[in-house]
């Protein structure tokens, strides 16, 4: 295991119902610091560019009109085996099959509002922590 940074995004939905801090305390239990934070209400072109990989999927309209409904909360989440680590603790994308216990589970309501974003790569992740934080904007500890 290495030390990785990974984004994560307090979606709207969550924003919405007053949980940015339940949703912080599960990674800093796990071990994950916050190294970086902001919160924005993102634009078409800020959220259809972040998740240009799904430009051609069905739900891709869908998914950027719910992003672009309220404020989110974009951090860098670092530690061993971040990306991992945040994955295993978000569940998985349909709340209805996450695991008990992990954050979508208890906070998420359905497939296209489901609480958080994590990084699925070391790849994305760099891409993702580039997209939204300058250098100078990241904080180890
Ligand atoms: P995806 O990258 O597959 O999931 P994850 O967020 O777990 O990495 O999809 C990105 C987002 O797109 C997902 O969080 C919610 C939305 N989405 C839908 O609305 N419907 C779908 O069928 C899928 C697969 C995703
Ligand atoms: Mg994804």
């Amino acid at each position: 295991m290495a030390v990785e940074r990974t984004l994560s995004i307090i979606k709207p939905d969550a924003v919405g119902k007053n949980v940015i801090g339940e949703i912080v305390t599960r990674f800093e239990k796990a071990g994950l610091n916050v190294v970086a934070m902001k919160m924005l209400h993102l634009d078409d072109d800020k959220a259809g560019g972040f998740y240009a990989e799904h430009k051609e999927r069905p739900f891709f309209g869908d998914l950027v009109s719910f992003m672009t409904s309220g404020p989110v909360v974009v951090q860098v989440l670092e530690g061993e085996d971040a990306i991992a680590k945040n994955r295993e603790l978000m569940g998985a994308t349909n709340p209805q099959e996450a695991a008990a216990g992990t954050i979508r589970a208890d906070f998420a309501q359905s497939i296209d509002a489901n609480a958080v974003h994590g990084s699925d790569s070391a790849e994305s992740a760099a891409r993702e922590v580039d997209y939204f934080f300058a250098a100078d904007e990241i904080c180890p500890r």
